[in-house]
C-alpha cells in the first residue's frame, strides 16, 4: 500500500478519472446517481484519487484519516448506494 504513494501522487487522478469512464459505460445503470457536473469538473475523480491516497498513506494509522470515512460513508448512505453496487 505504501509503495503506491508516490504513483498516486502523480497519477492518482488520471486512474480514478479513467476508473469512472470505465464504470459509467459498462454500469449505466448507476449513472443517475452521480453528478455529471461532477464529473465533467474533475470533482468527483478528485475526490476519489484523494480519498484512495488518504487510504494509502496512513493504512497503518486509519484514526490519521479523521472525518474522512464518516464523511464518505454518510454521501453514499444520502445518496442510498446499495450493497450491490
Ligand atoms: C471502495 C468504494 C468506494 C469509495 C472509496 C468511494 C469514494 C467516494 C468519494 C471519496 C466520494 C466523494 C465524496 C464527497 O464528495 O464528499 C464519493 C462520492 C460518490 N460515490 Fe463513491 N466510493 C465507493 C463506492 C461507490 C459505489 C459502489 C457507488 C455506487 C455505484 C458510489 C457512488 C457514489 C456517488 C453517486 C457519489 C456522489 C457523486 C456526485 O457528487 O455526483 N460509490 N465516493
Amino acid at each position: 500500500m505504501k509503495a503506491t504513494v508516490p504513483l498516486l501522487e502523480s497519477g492518482g487522478e488520471a486512474l480514478t478519472t479513467h476508473f469512472y469512464k470505465l464504470l459509467l459505460d459498462e454500469h449505466p445503470e448507476v449513472q443517475p446517481l452521480f453528478n455529471q457536473a461532477h464529473q465533467a469538473s474533475g470533482e468527483q475523480p478528485r475526490a476519489l484519487a484523494n480519498g484512495v491516497l488518504m487510504y494509502a498513506k496512513h493504512i497503518d494509522r486509519l484514526e490519521a484519516l479523521g472525518p474522512l470515512v464518516g464523511q464518505i460513508i454518510n454521501k453514499h448512505v444520502a445518496l442510498q448506494v446499495l450493497p450491490e453496487h
